[in-house]
Parts: structure tokens; C-alpha cells; sequence
């Protein structure tokens, strides 16, 4: 689905949730910046720079068409721990992907959000690595399975992503509470109003998107053509 002229303009708190599968987009690195093929080439796995290519590129798409400027223009940088934005943050974004999807969020402010598949390993070391004391002694009281890791793990990545510190925090330092409830849901976090959801997600798999204020509004854009945007 496209944005149409006839939705709505986008407002404080609503955030659009474009979804894309790698299998549908082109490896074609014409509209990438040289640092981008740079990295691009710094993958090990050929897939992997593939990856990376055709979901850079859809992304300079996506946000080329919302700002109205050639993708060849856009100016992609990173903030000190590596969160992609866009000089004078005319708009918010932040991208998640799995082996198969890649997903990018756009709001008017900065944005997070995460997408995680199935944990291969054991959740209950993982879920520990990754929750606040309180966290882990409610979870391990009342069990702790592989969907309630992942929910916590996404609603934190997303909370991270948002603050644009990635795991350069340690998410043991952060205790969402009720906030990793499927939402919408609010609560401040290092003394921010923060609204997290949770998003409809492939089968096992778990995703969040995290945003500041006390608003939250989702619009999801499923799938599309990415070539005819
Ligand atoms: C961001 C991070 C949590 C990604 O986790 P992940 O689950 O492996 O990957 P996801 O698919 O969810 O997200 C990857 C995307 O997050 C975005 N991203 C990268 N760093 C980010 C940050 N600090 N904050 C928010 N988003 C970030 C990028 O768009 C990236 O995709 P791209 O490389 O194709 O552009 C992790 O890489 C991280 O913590 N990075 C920051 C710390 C760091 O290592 N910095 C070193 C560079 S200075």
C-alpha cells in the first residue's frame, strides 16, 4: 500500500510502518553514497551485501519520495553510535531487519524500532542478559518462554534505537515494566515520556516500535511493489 494523497498528513505521535521483503527489491547500488557501497563491501557474506544494498537503496527510496527530493540527494548520516538520520531531522526514521524483511519506521520526531525471529538458544540465559533485576524475578517466578524474551528484547531494542544508543546501553540499566504490555502503552524512561507498541510481526517472530511523547499512532503500509514508488 502507498501513501495516497488522500491519507492524512502525519502528525506528532503517528508513525508509518513501511514493510518490504528482500526477495522483492533490487541490488542496485546507482543511488548509493560511496560510503555506503563502502560498507556494502566490508560484509563477509555476499548475501548479506546484497542485503544491505537493496535495503539501503529502498530506504533512500522511501524517504526521497515523503521529503520530495531525488534519492541520489538525500545525505544518510549516522549519530555518534551509529543511528542513520538525516541532517536538521526534517523527519524521523529507523530501520529493522530479519534475514528476510526489512521494515522502516518514519515520524515526524526520532523513532525506534526492532524486529527479532525466533531465539535459537535456551531464552531463560538470554532473557537474564537482558533484564533489569525486578524484570528477571517477576519472569523467572512465573516462567519464562521464548515469545515473553522476545517481547522484552524488542520493546527494549526499540526503546534503544529510539534514544539512538543501540546496545552501547546496557538494557539490564533500563526496566520497561508495564510497558512491554502489547500496547499502545506509556512511561517515562531516563525521565522521558516514551510510547512503545507492539506490531503485528511474521509467525514467532516478535517487533516493537518506540517513540517519545504520550501519543502513539500506527499506520502500517504492508508489502508493496517497492519498485513503482
Ligand atoms: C542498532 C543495533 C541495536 C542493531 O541491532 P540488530 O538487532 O542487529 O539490527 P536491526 O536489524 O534491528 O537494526 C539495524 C539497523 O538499525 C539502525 N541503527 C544502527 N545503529 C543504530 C543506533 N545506534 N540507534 C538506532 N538505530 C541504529 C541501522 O539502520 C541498521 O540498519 P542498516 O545498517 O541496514 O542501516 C546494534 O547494532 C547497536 O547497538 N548498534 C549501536 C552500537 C554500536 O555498535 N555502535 C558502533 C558504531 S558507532
Amino acid at each position: 500500500m502507498q501513501i495516497q494523497s488522500s491519507d492524512p498528513p502525519r502528525s506528532t505521535g503517528c508513525v508509518d510502518i513501511f514493510r518490504a521483503r528482500f526477495e522483492e527489491l533490487s541490488d542496485d547500488c546507482s543511488l548509493l553514497s560511496e560510503a555506503e557501497i563502502e560498507r556494502a563491501s566490508r560484509f563477509v557474506r555476499p548475501t548479506d551485501a546484497a542485503r544491505y544494498r537493496a535495503g539501503r537503496t529502498w530506504v533512500r527510496r522511501k524517504i526521497s519520495t515523503e521529503l520530495g527530493v531525488p534519492s541520489s540527494d538525500l545525505a544518510i548520516t549516522a549519530g555518534p553510535h551509529g543511528k542513520p538520520g538525516l541532517p536538521g531531522d526534517p523527519i524521523g526514521f529507523n530501520v529493522t531487519h530479519s534475514d528476510e524483511e526489512i521494515w522502516l519506521a518514519i515520524s515526524a520526531g526520532p523513532v525506534g524500532i526492532d524486529l527479532e525471529p525466533p531465539p535459537r538458544d535456551d531464552p531463560v540465559p538470554l532473557f537474564r542478559q537482558i533484564a533489569a533485576p525486578g524484570e528477571w524475578r517477576q519472569a523467572h517466578a512465573e516462567g519464562i518462554t521464548a515469545e515473553r524474551f522476545l517481547l522484552l528484547w524488542t520493546a527494549k531494542e526499540s526503546v534503544l534505537k529510539l534514544l539512538g544508543t543501540g546496545l552501547m546501553t546496557d538494557p539490564r540499566t533500563i526496566s520497561l515494566g508495564s510497558l512491554t504490555a502489547t500496547g499502545p502503552v506509556t512511561g517515562k524512561i531516563a525521565g522521558r515520556w516514551i510510547s512503545l507498541q507492539r506490531l503485528p510481526a511474521p509467525a514467532g517472530a516478535v517487533a516493537h516500535v518506540a517513540t517519545f511523547g504520550k501519543r502513539l499512532e500506527i499506520r502500517l503500509y504492508d508489502y508493496e511493489c517497492p519498485e513503482i514508488s
